[in-house]
């Protein structure tokens, strides 16, 4: 049983590397341990990198299919709701159309019959209308009682008109975000998990914001950002709760996407178009519990992610500041106007 070491008369060939080890200066110790240190670094900023390719450029999407038949969309008519629509018809799927304008939701209706051959069904509500939420609520779960609802698509949302401190903010608009952001989409989910969890498939898909999930802070966006804030912590937790029912729950979070609400009519590699984005978007259901579904964002939430918060902090609050001046000038010209012409 001689082991390495023992024989003196090959000393270097047979020192085992406890001997070495013993024998070293703790400075060379020290150094080997920094060295496996940075090298698991590495090792897992690359595996992280790698993953990332992955799930953004080369991962299939699921076959949607498999939830269910139809699936349901709110704030369809426009924007990144009306690129779900029309996407989750191309990939046949049924959609109940939920918004607020009837004549625009029967255009919308009109053309995914007849692009993709699927069946539709509408409904026109106000979801700030006066009065009980439970009244709306009823009429959509109405709506959907004799259907197989596969997947939700949480999409309404209200946001600022431009950027405010909270003592700007209309107080009517406080209760409206807090209605439409967080008491329509928890009542919604609610009112679909019942039917998921008899055939124990679906889907749902919250969208949130990066203004939540990605910046550290969303200032003069305080409310947005707050009712995003409860999106993302509402979904994550829900998708823990129900996976074992094969119910996947998702937080979406979009960064800029060219729309009515961002006010951004040319699209570009970092703000999509609305059809653009939510092809991405089909692509991420079923997956991880938040994401923000194109590359390009979700390369942005690498970089925010990798600066101290205090910087990005800085960034965004003059961003915003830029966004309210602007709007404040255009206000302010647009009384002028009016006072020039009476
Ligand atoms: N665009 C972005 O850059 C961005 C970034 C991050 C997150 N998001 C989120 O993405 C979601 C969609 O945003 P978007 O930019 O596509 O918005 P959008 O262009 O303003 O479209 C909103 C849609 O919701 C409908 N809607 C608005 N108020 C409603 C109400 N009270 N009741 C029923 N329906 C109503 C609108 O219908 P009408 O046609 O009747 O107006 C429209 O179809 C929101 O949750 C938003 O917070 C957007
Ligand atoms: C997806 O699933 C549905 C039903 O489960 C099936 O009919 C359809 O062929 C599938 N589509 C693809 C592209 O695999
Ligand atoms: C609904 O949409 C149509 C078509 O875009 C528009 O002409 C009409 O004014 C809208 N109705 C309301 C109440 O906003």
């Amino acid at each position: 049983m001689a082991t390495g070491g023992a024989a003196g008369d090959a000393p270097n060939a047979s020192v085992s590397l406890s001997d070495q080890l013993r024998s070293a200066s703790p400075e060379y110790l020290i150094l080997v341990a920094l060295a496996a240190l940075g090298f698991l670094v590495l090792l897992r900023a690359l595996s992280r990198f790698l993953r990332g390719i992955w799930c953004v450029f080369l991962r299939p999407g699921k076959n949607l299919s498999h939830y269910g038949k139809w699936a349901v969309v709110t704030g369809c008519t426009d924007g990144i709701g009306r690129g779900f629509a029309l996407e989750l018809a191309r990939k046949k799927l049924s959609v109940v159309l939920i918004s607020r304008n009837q004549t625009k939701l029967v255009e919308l209706a009109q053309e995914i019959e007849s692009k993709y051959k699927v069946e539709t069904r509408v409904l026109a509500v106000d979801f700030t209308e006066g009065g009980e939420l439970q009244s709306i609520i009823d009429r959509v779960e109405a709506t959907l009682s004799d259907l197989d609802v596969g997947i939700l698509i949480n999409n309404v949302g209200l946001s600022y008109p431009h950027a405010q401190y909270l003592n700007e903010l209309d107080v009517m608009l406080i209760g409206d975000l807090i209605r439409v952001n967080v008491e329509v989409t928890t009542r919604l989910t609610r009112s679909v998990i019942p039917g998921m969890l008899k055939k124990r498939r679906g889907a749902i898909v919250n969208v949130g914001s990066g203004a939540a999930t990605v910046l550290p802070s969303d200032p003069l966006y305080a409310v947005y950002a707050g009712t995003k804030g409860f999106v993302d912590q509402f979904s994550r937790t829900l998708a823990v709760e129900y996976k074992q029912w094969g119910i996947d729950v998702q937080c979406q979070a979009p960064l800029y996407v060219a729309t009515k609400m961002s006010k951004i009519r040319k699209s570009s590699l970092t703000c999509p178009s609305a059809n653009v984005y939510a092809r991405s978007a089909l692509k991420a259901i079923g997956y991880e519990s938040r994401v923000t579904p194109y590359w390009a964002h979700a390369i942005m939430w690498w970089i925010v992610a990798s600066l101290p918060e205090q910087v990005m902090d800085t960034i965004r609050l003059k961003q915003n500041l830029g966004i309210r001046k602007k709007a404040l000038n255009k206000h302010a010209q647009k009384k002028i106007g009016e006072k020039k012409s009476s």
